[in-house]
């Protein structure tokens, strides 16, 4: 089969995605006389070799290792980059090329958008998770104190090419994590993507170019509409504020679960909230109830962790003026944003998870 990736530019990036993207991407990047790769240690050992045989044509002059893990989206690690790009004497001319999943990306953006108040960045997602989600829209940062993202600013790269053929190393708990915000997608705004997966595991899925071309569309029409996250972009936190708060509670145990484990389990309470808030039909979300369970297990959680989520959920962005504010679904593939839910509903959500499996 002759396969072309898809190709899409914005008013302030420009988009390859799909099967060959790579190779077929050699004009995103010929205009640098300066090439910098980030990597960590696992992208350069896995990503970097298939990056360079795919764009021969492109003599990457500098590669600046960082380490990888979420405990590392750090300002340690940013001073590092500062530091090694100082040494190295790169200049506003060069670009900086990310390749690695949403950690990797959210720093290197971040670090690209300040030094020297900021050069060219392109984003090379190389984990389900970066293709669909972090990679795209622009979101770049550090985490600060106890806090996620707390540092960072909207900055787009130049450009995003995402290639599925990175995926060939990805391990399985990272194709399930990449797999919860795909189903958002379904969920939020494209019921169509909803039916080509609704009823599947992730890993019996042999379409992947199909669905992550599809994704990615899905969440650059979002951000192109309101790339500061004042209203429609909103919609993407559906599943988050209660996901997050379960993230943030097995960071704490020393138990850490990926971030599409918790988003799962943060999308079950908020179908839940959605029915009682929203009237979506109960028939929608005892779907959405069982394609979630027949990819994720549930997380274990009981009552006597109630408070703990509670208070983990008032310390995040989403509260303003200490109530909690949520994006619902109206019905399949129909987000809505900023609905006010009382700390009793949240409450009796999670008891919703616990109790009905
Ligand atoms: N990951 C959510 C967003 O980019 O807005």
């Amino acid at each position: 089969m002759n396969t072309t990736p898809f190709f899409l530019d914005t008013e302030t990036a420009s988009y390859v995605i799909g099967e060959k993207a790579l190779e077929s991407s050699v004009k995103q990047f010929d205009k640098y006389p300066r090439y910098v790769v980030l990597v960590d240690e696992n992208t350069r050992e896995h990503c970097l070799p298939v990056f360079q045989q795919n764009l021969p044509d492109i003599t990457i002059n500098d590669v600046i290792c960082i380490e990888s893990g979420e405990e590392k989206k750090n300002l340690d690690q940013v001073l590092f980059i500062w530091n090694e790009l100082t040494r190295l004497n790169v200049d506003r001319d060069a670009l900086m090329i990310h390749l690695g999943g949403g950690v990797l990306t959210d720093i290197g953006g971040f670090v690209a958008a300040t030094y020297k108040r900021g050069i060219d960045f392109a984003n090379v997602p190389t984990t389900l998770l970066g293709m669909v989600d972090a990679a795209i829209g622009g979101k770049t940062g550090i985490d600060f104190g106890k806090f996620k993202n707390q540092v960072g600013l909207f900055v787009d790269p130049v450009s995003v090419i995402i290639d599925p053929l990175f995926l060939k190393t990805l391990a399985d708990k990272h194709w399930q994590s990449g797999f919860a915000e795909v189903l958002k997608y379904g969920l939020i705004i494209d019921h169509e993507l909803w039916q080509w997966l609704y009823g599947k595991n992730y890993r019996e899925i042999d379409y992947w170019n199909k669905i992550i071309v599809r994704a990615a569309r899905d969440k650059i029409n979002i951000v192109r509409h309101d790339f500061k996250e004042k209203g429609v972009r909103k919609n993407l936190n559906f599943g988050h504020t209660i996901g997050h708060a379960f993230e943030s509670f097995f960071l704490k145990m020393n138990k850490p679960v990926t971030h599409g484990q918790a988003i799962a389990a943060g999308m079950i309470c908020e179908s839940w909230l959605s029915e009682q808030r929203m009237d979506m039909e109960c028939s929608k979300r005892e779907e959405i109830v069982e394609m979630i369970d027949r990819n994720f297990p549930r997380l274990p959680v009981s009552e006597n962790d109630l408070p703990t989520l509670m208070e983990l959920m008032r310390q995040d962005k989403k509260v303003r003026e200490g109530k909690l504010h949520f994006s619902l679904l109206k019905r399949m593939g129909k987000a809505v944003h900023d609905k006010e839910v009382s700390s009793g509903l949240v409450l009796k959500s999670i008891e919703f998870y616990l109790h009905n499996s």
